[in-house]
């Protein structure tokens, strides 16, 4: 009688050309589990680039949770306090998959260093960020946002990357009005020096994945909050108004809405993404060119969240969080700020099954029972 197959059936009562053939499909099996599981528990590590600031420590800390190695590499800058960058590189090398290069991109040499180190694929995350900063220091986003982003698009290069996954901003939609802000609007109204720089950054690196075949995806982030988050943003900064009794300044006279995304949203999404290569779209038909589509292996997402919150809103909850609150300064709009951020998260959610899941009055709290214990154990 034949003895069905199943995998706890001893070998000894299979007759035996079924054995080998079970044999065989078990050896075909294991290989598949152990390519799997070199997958999840890769060696060949991500370059994770910008891995000491905000997002990319994040993204960093969420490759290595899943069994990836990190090479993580940063100029550990002084844009802000560099104790936090410190303090976040330094959570990262608990886990064993993660290495650090202290290297400035913008140093074109760089790339001979990081060749030969078995990287393929690339989250780039180091820029300088921040609107207001690029009034006073444009040469800073020379530096970092297009020298260093050549840097990158020319290391993915060399090593024939599978895929590089970059950061663009949604300041790149600039003085575009039409709510929410979509891929497929035209992009050519930057409304400051940083915007101008992400957007050349998404074009430098179009022209890469067309002429050296790069699967490329650039993502539009909106507005990013939460723990480990920088000193320089509203959150931080309003969150230490209110701590030491000053007033908070609303330009806009507060009405300023913007798309808040936690930052876990935002790694869910730099992940779905990175696991899935740029492909050139078939549709792409170049007598009628429109924005977001390519022959090339190039896409562009927002990765935002789909709600908007007026700042006062955002004050409010940071108010009801700390248990205390302060006097508002209504001001006028600042040259360069956009007044309202929307993201058209359709595509994310249709290709990725990506959607934003923390609302601010999750958010918020979380953020500032991480600031109030980050503040205790670093006073000034
Ligand atoms: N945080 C947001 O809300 C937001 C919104 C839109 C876009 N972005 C983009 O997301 C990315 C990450 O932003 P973030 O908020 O984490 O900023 P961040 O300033 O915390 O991180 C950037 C990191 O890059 C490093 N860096 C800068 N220039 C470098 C260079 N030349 N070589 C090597 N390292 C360098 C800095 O030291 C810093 O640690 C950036 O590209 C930014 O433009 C962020």
């Amino acid at each position: 009688m034949a003895v069905p197959a199943t995998s706890s059936t001893p070998f000894a009562l299979i007759p035996l050309h079924l054995s080998s053939a079970l044999s065989i499909l078990r050896v075909e099996s294991l290989r598949r589990l152990l390519a799997g599981s070199f997958r999840t528990l890769s060696l060949v590590p991500v370059l994770v680039t910008g891995c000491a600031g905000f997002i990319g420590y994040h993204v960093a800390d969420a490759l290595l949770r899943r069994g990836e190695s990190v090479l993580g590499v940063d100029s550990m800058n002084y844009y802000y306090d560099p104790a936090l960058k410190e303090a976040r590189v330094g959570r990262l090398a608990d886990h064993g998959g993660f290495s650090l290069e202290r290297i400035d991109l913008s140093d074109r040499t760089v790339i001979d260093g990081l060749r030969d180190r078995g990287i393929d694929r690339i989250v780039h995350l180091a820029a300088q960020a921040g609107v207001r900063h690029s009034i006073e220091r444009p040469f800073d986003y020379l530096d970092a946002n297009l020298a260093a982003h050549l840097t990158v698009l020319e290391l993915a290069r060399a090593i024939e990357s599978p895929h590089l996954v970059f950061a663009s901003s949604s300041s790149v939609y600039g003085g575009n009005e039409s709510l929410p802000f979509a891929t497929e609007h035209a992009v050519d109204h930057p409304l400051s020096l940083y915007a101008a720089t992400k957007r050349s950054g998404e074009l430098m690196a179009h022209g890469y994945a067309r002429l050296y075949g790069i699967p490329t995806t650039g993502l539009r982030f909106f507005s990013v909050y939460g723990t480990w988050g920088r000193p320089d943003m509203a959150l931080w900064r309003f969150a230490e108004a209110i701590r030491e009794g000053r007033p908070i300044e609303l330009y806009n006279h507060g009405r300023h809405r913007r798309d808040f995304t936690w930052v876990e949203d935002v790694v869910d999404g730099v992940l779905r993404v990175l696991d899935r290569p740029a492909e050139s779209d078939p549709e792409f038909d170049p007598r009628s060119p429109v924005p977001d589509r390519s022959d090339a292996p190039f896409r562009i997402y927002n990765l935002g969240n789909d709600t908007n919150v007026d700042l006062l809103r955002y004050v409010e909850l940071i108010e009801v969080a700390m248990g205390r609150s302060t006097e508002k300064i209504l001001l006028p709009k600042q040259p360069g700020d956009v007044e309202a951020s929307a993201a058209d998260v359709g595509p994310m959610r249709r290709e990725f099954g990506w959607k934003p899941s923390t609302p601010v009055e999750v958010g918020v709290p979380a953020f500032i029972e991480w600031w109030e214990d980050w503040m205790s154990s670093h006073p000034g």
